[in-house]
């Protein structure tokens, strides 16, 4: 591990870079007044007093902002990256140096340093995990069911000291987790599925203040975003293909539009690809938009949408990007084994040759908007990382009575959430009247 600021409590790349990180911090908390005020109640009530928290998350200014609220909460917060490409540098020296809390990533870290620094978070013992794409939980349940060789090899040989005794306990003593996203939300409900879930979670990925604005408006804006800054392409008259039209699908393809760009949708669900239809787009199968786009985008939470078979038939110079949450979604041993290459011919582009033709692969697949650019702008990471901070706070109030399954936060704290975020955004509604509470409960009305 090549890195210069290296103890048992932190692992990140060079705690000189603090100020800087700082500085990025204080500007992302001007723009998340929401979690401000769940940090100003924290500090009064500490709800998370004497609890040990592990997160597992894109380390971001944001997300340090989320991690200071949580120590204000009481909580001893220890934090590993969710991907190898996201973290910011110095954003981890400013947590580690100004605020104490253990952070172990560093961006560019290789397979082995990226499960290194997953143990040591589960080396912290958490009461409580905090997971975006659940690494973290998925380590505990392989440590559960005794399936040491599904653990990545730092983990698995950290977990090969640990006394049976030891072991029951690192995962007895989680009361409960929170997941940030789509894909690690599909993975836990598997699991509740199975019957193999060890303890509560909560969906956070589920509110309404989560999905309808992260995933849609935050994903779109910092996905072109991400792509800009990794090619300085010019949207305007090229064809973007756009694979899933999800939440973060709707939200890019709505963003490439409006830059100008003529958008090609590819889903599996008839539904979705009926309203991407009807919203406008171009809906083809990957094997007929793979002739005549220019930039493919994959957000599908799924594996290997973009295939060697679709990479055939692309055209020259076509651009691949994307925005799931793992990258698995282009199918990049398939390239590997096919094509020639790769040539770096720009940060976060690497350049294939495939049947006398050039393919682009941005940041190796990984998501775009956190490996090229910043992830999503603070304003729209307030509510998530609300719903974040509110769900710890519900685990440690709620673990006696949760099942052993995926819940959501409660429906009344997404609304305050909404209600908080449009009060900071000086916009005021409508309340109901009598005459209305009275008109929307009855049966008898008509006209
Ligand atoms: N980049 C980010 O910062 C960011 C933020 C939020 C979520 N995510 C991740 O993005 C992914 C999508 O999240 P979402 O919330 O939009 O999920 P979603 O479930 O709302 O949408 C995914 C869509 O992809 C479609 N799909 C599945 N397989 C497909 C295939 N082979 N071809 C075409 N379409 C296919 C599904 O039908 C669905 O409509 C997940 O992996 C999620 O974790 C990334």
């Amino acid at each position: 591990m090549t890195t210069t600021a290296r103890s048992a409590a932190s692992d990140v790349k060079n705690l000189s870079l603090a100020a800087e990180g700082r500085r990025r911090t204080e500007w992302a908390e001007r723009s998340m007044p929401v979690l401000r005020l769940i940090r100003e109640r924290f500090t009064r009530e500490r709800p998370l007093a004497g609890r040990r928290l592990s997160a597992c998350l894109h380390v971001t200014t944001e997300t340090a902002n989320l991690a200071v609220t949580l120590q204000a909460g009481g909580a001893d917060v220890a934090l590993c990256g969710s991907n190898p490409l996201s973290t910011q540098d110095d954003v981890a020296a400013h947590l580690v140096k100004d605020h104490g809390i253990k952070v172990f990533a560093i961006k560019g870290e290789d397979h082995a340093s990226y499960y290194e620094h997953i143990r040591a978070a589960l080396a912290h013992r958490p009461d409580i995990t905090m997971d975006d794409g659940a690494d973290l939980v998925g380590a505990l349940h392989m440590v559960a069911l005794n399936r040491l060789d599904d653990l990545a090899p730092p983990v698995r040989r950290w977990v090969e000291t640990l006394s049976g005794a030891d072991r029951q306990a690192l995962v007895a003593g989680v009361a409960g987790s929170t997941e940030e996203t789509t894909t690690g939300v599909i993975r836990l409900k598997a699991m509740a599925r199975d019957g193999v879930l060890q303890f509560p979670v909560i969906a956070v990925n589920d509110s309404d203040t989560k999905h309808l604005f992260d995933n849609r408006y935050g994903t779109g804006q910092s996905t072109l975003d991400g792509i800009l800054r990794a090619t300085n392409l010019l949207v305007a008259g090229s064809t973007v293909v756009v694979a899933g039209y999800g939440w973060c699908g709707r939200g890019f393809a709505l963003r490439a539009r409006g830059a100008g760009a003529n958008v090609i949708v590819t889903e599996i669900d008839p539904l979705k690809a009926l309203e991407a239809q009807m919203d406008g787009y171009r809906v083809l199968p990957m094997a007929e938009a793979a002739r005549v786009g220019d930039v493919f985008v994959t957000l599908t939470g799924n594996t290997h949408v973009i295939r060697v078979e679709h990479m055939r038939a692309m055209k020259d110079g076509a651009v691949l990007a994307n925005s799931g949450h793992f990258n698995v979604e282009i199918d990049l041993d398939g390239l590997r084994q096919a094509a020639q290459g790769p040539t770096r011919v720009r940060e976060f582009v690497d350049e294939w040759r495939l049947g006398g033709r050039r393919i682009f692969v941005l940041a190796d697949g990984r998501l775009i908007n956190l490996a090229a650019a910043e992830g999503h702008p603070a304003s729209v990471m307030d509510m998530s990382f609300a719903n974040q901070a509110l769900a710890a706070e519900h685990v440690v109030k709620h673990a006696r009575e949760l099942t052993k399954d995926v819940h959501r936060i409660p429906r009344e704290l997404d609304a305050e959430i909404a209600r908080l975020k449009l009060a900071a955004m000086g916009v005021a509604i409508d309340t109901l009247t009598p005459e209305q509470q009275k008109y929307l409960a009855s049966w008898e009305m008509g006209t």
